[in-house]
């Protein structure tokens, strides 16, 4: 008999066998996918609405059913297709997709009269697979009103707490698992671990999905999708933009062009910083339109701040257009969306089909018929910036804070000038360099200086001074839609008010922003 040639098994890229995780409704399903993605392994949200169908359609390597808000019991509860349980698809169901499995396959669920918040203590049970290489004791946080109070059929219960004597069970031959706890939320120290029992050894999920293999897989899509065609990028300096040009410039070079319309409210050295860095570094072809004059003669005599913005959101898409005209037919548009954009739409399809227009700079034209490349559409915040890493961008860009298209012109208040725009410039220059110092840069959501267009009255020398006050504004935040006012030690305030009236002449007083988000924003316009 011949020999038996083992014949080469190809490796699916991550995405086509993912872990679905289904939205029952609470608050942590975003939360699950992002730990899932942490330990490798590539997740999606679905709707809890998917059907078995759908759900075997993109091949899962396990499922997980969320958390939510509502009883098993109570009218217009999430439920799930009970044909997901037939698909022999690795299944965990956490909290309140914990009780649905139990309801749904031969076991109960009750409101036992005794709920369970926050840190509980949870006795584990041998040779529970979800447990490998835990304690006997770990720490759940808890979070539900009803218990189940019988597994479902054939599967063992694992753990247990005081107040949910089934806090975990496991029927390792269906490839049914449920926790009453949340893995995923930090409360839970050894969620993660959990997590990956469930993923490595029970659903036999490689942790393949690493920002090398990211990069990897959306060359080979940008190739397939663009051809030989080329594709135009607007650069904005910030980490997104910056993460998508290189991808689609690592998967067809000089086919690619980026404008960079520098429209004068950048921070000090960034525009210089993004034209060396893309020209000079990556050699990525760049068209750098340095449109101050025209922004500063379209902002002649306005204050208001929505008429500000809106007049440079205009004149932004006019020079964008202009450009791009300039570069001939272009086919292709590079677009930044991320994975959070398309969660908030909704789903798949719809952002796809429109061109995010965003009310600011930044926002392209609307009506502009190109084909969009998103690259970074599967992508996390943080997953975009381990891509720009591993793509070689500067550490400087990758962890720049969040910063506004129209820039420093809405940290004027009153009417931009010249003049004022080199003295904020400046003293956000001295802000941004001492808070870097004191190490707190990526800590802070946000940190800069606002340039009130007022005066007051101050001394220096034997000299009576008139001059402008600059506000520091630091704020700590996860998303920007609320945030607290950050409390920066007072050495470090000390050293950024004397460092500014010193250093930029025309300042003489420094005053802190304490008002957080609620009640009020973060900008200043
Ligand atoms: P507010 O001031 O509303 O800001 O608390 C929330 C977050 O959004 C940023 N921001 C903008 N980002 N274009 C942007 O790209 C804009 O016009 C804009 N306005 C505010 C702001 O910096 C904060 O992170």
């Amino acid at each position: 008999m011949g020999e038996v040639i083992q014949l080469p098994v190809e490796e699916v890229a991550p995405e086509e066998r993912p872990v679905l995780v289904l939205d029952c409704g609470g608050q942590y399903a975003q939360l699950i996918a992002r730990r899932v993605r942490e330990a490798r392994v590539y997740s999606e949200l679905v709707p809890h609405s998917i059907s078995a169908a759908e759900a075997r359609a993109r091949r899962p390597r396990a499922l997980v059913l969320s958390g939510g808000p509502a009883s098993v019991y109570a009218a217009g509860a999430p439920q799930v297709d009970a044909g997901l349980f037939e698909l022999g698809v690795p299944t965990l169901g956490i909290c309140y997709g914990m009780q649905l499995m139990a309801q749904e396959l031969g076991g109960a669920v009750e409101r036992t009269g005794v709920s369970e918040f926050g840190k509980t203590e949870v006795r584990i049970e041998p040779d529970g697979e979800l447990f490998a290489g835990l304690g006997s004791e770990q720490t759940g946080w808890m979070s539900h009103r009803d218990s189940v109070t019988a597994p479902p059929a054939g599967a063992r219960v694992t753990a247990g707490s005081p107040a949910a004597p089934i806090a975990a069970f496991e029927d390792p031959e269906r490839g049914l698992y449920g926790v009453q706890f949340h893995p995923e939320v930090v409360h839970t120290p050894n969620g993660q671990e959990v997590l990956k029992n469930f993923l490595y050894a029970v659903a036999d999920a490689p942790p393949t999905w690493t920002a090398a293999a990211v990069i990897e897989e959306q060359v080979e899509r940008i190739r397939a999708q663009v051809g030989s065609d080329r594709v135009l990028c607007a650069l904005s300096g910030g980490v997104d933009s910056a993460v998508a040009a290189l991808l689609v410039h690592k998967a067809v070079g000089d086919q690619l062009v980026c404008v960079f319309v520098d429209h004068g409210f950048l921070r000090k050295d960034e525009a210089a910083q993004v034209v060396e860095t893309f020209e000079g570094h990556f050699h990525v072809p760049l068209a750098h339109v340095s449109a101050e004059e025209r922004f500063l003669a379209r902002l002649e005599g306005v204050a208001d701040p929505e008429e500000k913005r809106k007049a440079i959101g205009e004149e932004f898409i006019r020079v964008f257009e202009e450009e791009s005209k300039r570069l001939g037919e272009i086919k292709h548009l590079v677009q930044g969306t991320l994975y959070s954009d398309v969660i908030e739409s909704g789903g798949d399809a719809s952002v796809a089909a429109t061109i995010k227009s965003h009310h600011n700079v930044g926002g392209l034209p609307d009506d502009m018929e190109m084909e969009l490349v998103e690259p970074l559409r599967l992508l996390f915040k943080d997953e975009v910036r381990r891509v720009g890493e591993e793509l070689g961008l500067p550490e400087r860009m990758v962890w720049r804070q969040p910063f506004p298209g129209p820039g420093l012109a809405i940290r004027i208040i009153g009417e931009v000038t010249r003049e004022r725009l080199e003295i904020l410039r400046e003293a956000d220059a001295i802000l941004q360099e001492e808070v870097r110092r004191a190490g707190l840069y990526r800590e802070l959501w946000q940190s800069f200086a606002v340039l009130p267009a007022i005066r007051s009255v101050g001394v220096q020398g034997d000299e009576r001074t008139y001059g402008y006050p600059v506000v520091v504004r630091a704020v700590t935040s996860d998303d920007a839609m609320t945030a607290d006012w950050a409390r920066l030690p007072y050495d470090l305030l000390e050293t950024i008010s004397s460092r500014i009236v010193n250093e930029v002449p025309a300042v003489n007083r420094v005053v802190l922003d304490i008002t957080s988000k609620p009640p009020s924003t973060i900008e200043w316009e």
